[in-house]
Parts: C-alpha cells; sequence; structure tokens
C-alpha cells in the first residue's frame, strides 16, 4: 500500500517527499514538517457525565497540540485547513518573520477551506508563546483554535516538571454546546468583549495533576480567553515568576501569590512542592470570588530526595535590544469608543465598527506609523474608554516606561499589556524587525469591532 500513514510523513525522508498521504500532499521538504489540522471536534468540557461540547481545534482538540522545539531549531508546520471558513495561524509573541506572522490580508492570503499553508521559521527566543488563527478570531479562538507553543532553553533551568497550562473562557449553553446565537453580539462588541461561564485548564473544568514532595515544577500560564482577565492565585506554594510573555523577568523578581493576565499574556512559574502527601497546589481565579481552576495533588510515594533542590532558577535574559530615547519616533494611540464613554447611551442600537485607534475604525490604508529599521519609537496610549483593553503588539515586545495613576512600571518585556479604563502609558520598542505588523485588543470582539491597526517597519 503506498498510502503513507501520517506517522510515516513525520518520519519522512526524502522518499515520502512527492507520495500523496491519504489525500494529503506530503512535502518535498528537508526537515519533517507537523502536519496540523483545524477542524472541527469535541471536548469535554464540562464535568464528566455532562454532554460533550462541539469545538473547533488545531488536531480537532482544544487546546490544540503542544508544539515544543529547541532554541535556534526551526518550527515547520504544514497547516490543512478543514475548518467551514479561511483561517491561518498567527505565532503569538514570536518575534517572526513578517511573511510568517499569520495575518491575513497584511502578510499572507487567508487559507481557503481544503487549502493548506507551510509556516516556517525559526523563533529567536526561548520561552512560552501561543498559537492561533488571526481570521475572524472573535469565533474561531472562542470555538477553541488555539495551543501552546514552548520554545525549550538550550540549557532550560532544572525541573523535575514542565507544565503547560492553557486557560480559556467558554461561553456555553446549558446543555453543553458553544453559544452560537451571541458570537460578535453588538454588546459584547461594544462591552468587555464575549466573557464566558466556563473556565477550563487544558479543556478541563477541573485539572488534576500528580506531583512528588520535593519536586521542582516550572508551570508555563496561557490565557486564551477571548475577553477574561484573569487574576490569579496558587494555593499551597511559593512560586518566583521568572518569565512574562515568553520573555525573562530577571532575577531580582518575585511573585506574591497574584498574578494577572490579560487575554494573550503568559507567566512562567518556578516552584519547589514543600506540602506534605495528600496535600494540594492549588490554582484559582479570584477576581469575583474563588473558582478552583486546577489541583496538582501531592502523591504519597517516597521523594526521590529528602529536600528541595538547590539549583538557580533564574533563567538568562533573552537578546532584545535596549530601546534609546534618542532620535526615537514618538507615536500616540488614542483609544476611543464603546459602551459608557458615548453621550449616546444606547450605543448598541446602532451598527459597529464600536472603537478607534486615532479616530480610526479598523485596519487603515495607512499605518499608524513607520519607523526606520533599528528605531526606538515610543507610543503614548490612552485608553480614553470605559473597558480595559488588552493591547498586542506584533512581531516586538516592549517595555513599558511610563503610566499614569501610580500604576506599578514591571521592568519586564511584553507583546500584550492590559491597560485599564481611563488609564494612559507609554511603552517603547527597538522597531528591528522589518515588515508590516499589527497592533490590536486581544479582546477579539474589540478587535473585530474596529480596535485594530498596524505600523510598519522599513527594510
Ligand atoms: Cu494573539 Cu494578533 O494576536
Ligand atoms: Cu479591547
Amino acid at each position: 500500500d503506498p498510502r503513507l500513514t501520517r506517522r510515516d510523513v513525520l518520519a519522512g525522508g526524502g522518499a515520502a517527499a512527492l507520495l500523496i498521504a491519504g489525500g494529503r500532499p506530503a512535502l518535498a521538504l528537508s526537515t519533517p514538517a507537523t502536519l496540523i489540522e483545524a477542524r472541527a471536534g469535541s471536548a469535554q468540557l464540562l464535568a464528566p457525565g455532562k454532554p460533550s461540547t462541539p469545538v473547533w481545534g488545531f488536531e480537532g482538540i482544544s487546546p490544540g497540540p503542544v508544539l515544543r522545539v529547541k532554541q535556534g531549531d526551526s518550527l515547520n508546520v504544514h497547516l490543512i485547513n478543514r475548518l467551514p471558513q479561511p483561517t491561518t495561524i498567527h505565532w503569538h509573541g514570536i518575534r517572526i518573520d513578517n511573511r510568517m506572522d499569520g495575518v491575513p490580508h497584511l502578510t499572507q492570503h487567508a487559507v481557503e477551506p481544503g487549502a493548506s499553508f507551510d509556516y516556517r521559521f525559526t523563533p529567536p527566543d526561548p520561552g512560552t508563546f501561543w498559537y492561533h488563527p488571526h481570521e475572524r478570531s472573535y469565533e474561531q479562538v472562542a470555538r477553541g483554535l488555539f495551543g501552546a507553543l514552548i520554545v525549550e532553553e538550550r540549557e532550560p533551568p532544572f525541573a523535575d516538571q514542565d507544565l503547560v497550562l492553557v486557560i480559556n473562557d467558554w461561553r456555553l449553553t446549558g446543555d453543553g454546546a458553544f453559544h452560537e446565537k451571541s458570537l460578535g453580539s453588538a454588546h459584547d462588541q461594544s462591552h468587555a468583549g464575549r466573557l464566558g461561564n466556563v473556565l477550563t485548564v487544558n479543556g478541563k473544568p477541573s485539572l488534576e495533576h500528580p506531583v512528588v514532595r520535593f519536586e521542582r515544577l516550572r508551570l508555563r500560564l496561557v490565557n486564551a480567553s477571548s475577553a477574561r482577565v484573569l487574576r490569579l492565585a496558587l494555593e499551597g506554594a511559593t512560586a518566583r515568576l521568572i518569565a512574562i510573555d515568553g520573555q525573562p523577568v530577571g532575577p531580582t523578581s518575585s511573585y506574591s501569590g497574584d498574578l494577572v493576565l490579560g487575554p494573550g499574556n503568559r507567566a512562567d512559574l518556578m516552584l519547589d512542592v514543600l506540602g506534605e502527601p495528600g496535600s494540594a497546589i492549588v490554582l484559582a481565579e479570584i477576581s469575583k470570588g474563588r473558582l478552583e481552576l486546577g489541583r496538582l495533588t501531592v502523591g504519597r510515594q517516597a521523594s526521590a530526595r529528602a529536600e528541595p533542590v538547590a539549583a538557580p532558577i533564574a533563567l538568562r535574559p533573552n537578546l532584545l535590544s535596549e530601546p534609546s530615547p534618542a532620535n526615537a519616533l514618538d507615536a500616540a494611540l488614542l483609544m476611543e469608543g464603546g459602551a459608557m464613554s458615548e453621550t449616546d447611551m444606547a450605543v448598541t442600537k446602532r451598527p459597529g465598527p464600536y472603537w478607534t485607534f486615532n479616530g480610526v475604525a479598523g485596519m487603515g490604508e495607512q499605518p499608524l506609523f513607520a519607523a526606520r529599521r533599528g528605531q526606538t519609537v515610543l507610543v503614548g496610549m490612552r485608553n480614553a474608554t470605559a473597558w480595559p483593553h488588552s493591547m498586542h503588539y506584533h512581531g516586538h515586545h516592549f517595555r513599558v516606561i511610563a503610566r499614569s495613576g501610580g500604576g506599578r512600571i514591571d521592568p519586564y518585556w511584553w507583546d500584550t499589556i492590559l491597560m485599564a479604563p481611563r488609564e494612559e502609558m507609554t511603552i517603547a520598542f527597538v522597531a528591528d524587525n522589518p515588515g508590516k505588523w499589527m497592533i490590536h485588543c486581544h479582546m477579539l470582539d474589540h478587535q473585530a469591532a474596529g480596535m485594530d491597526t498596524w505600523f510598519e517597519v522599513g527594510g
């Protein structure tokens, strides 16, 4: 039988190159590609025994497969679109080659149903990233299309377990179906976005994972929610924050039990399991009351060691260029619109778009700003709305250098920053990645209703 299984293709040598695998075009590539289908599937998002939920997922599961590569290795993904609408993959947080950024109409054509696209790139930074479509993301991500992308350090700090925890907020009907009727509703678009009613970790309503006393754990948290800001607490352990948005935070940063992740943000934590056998470390969402998301239960088996490990836990910083204010390009981004900020309170009575950046709704013909390659860019962002927004810049990480209202200025590199209602901040980055890059709110209904624009970096 000359047909190839997926395994053959994954293991694929040159011999596989020109054959057709079960209707899938095999690849003529020197390095084997990972095939990823975007397609319908189902997930047990509610407690066992309750109905399952029809989802869209990479490989039909949500979250999709965790993609892991080593720093310096290339990622080679053959996306096949089995959805009823066009799609793409955006590699969130990767300082990527612009052609691989996955933004329809800006960096590539959307991948039509039945068609495929090869994403090939070498991520420059180790860290915790994620991938999701950038076509109708308010629908496709909300239906479950997302997954984690882990770029491992060449010499990772010691950890017994490296746990990827992808958190998502779903809006389901009472019988577990995806809530279709409210998809892209005027209310969600003009208010907080599509807030859900079921929170899952790795697609489970209550994650359980075994750990052993004195183990060291690395937790990689991803907020894949379409609109939900997560305030997370880790109970029964003291964790150190080691990275934000994939970038190391430096050895002095600590974490005091309360971590806020806007949609799109990630955090890496390191901790030692100190509790007695039978106890648990609990991950909880504490924005309103306390909702338990998952539990790491300390097993009763004997530990491999008699005390916690002494290995250092800090990460080496990645090689990002430090912004320098001399000759910087000064840009402004004024965020306006939405409910409760217009004199007409009946905002949802009119059709969208409901939001603007500098008075323009959606992707204009002209970039918001154009920078020379290597130029430092300062963007003064002002949230003149009554809502929080999770502002994401493609292709670059930035620092916050000024912030109104006494908001804390962290020495981190972010790719997505949560802005409070009425907040102002100035961010700074070196525009060292040529191409056309989006800026948008990662509350995906806001993005769909006007909160997206782009900037250009010269070659
Ligand atoms: Cu995670 Cu433009 O998106
Ligand atoms: Cu927003």
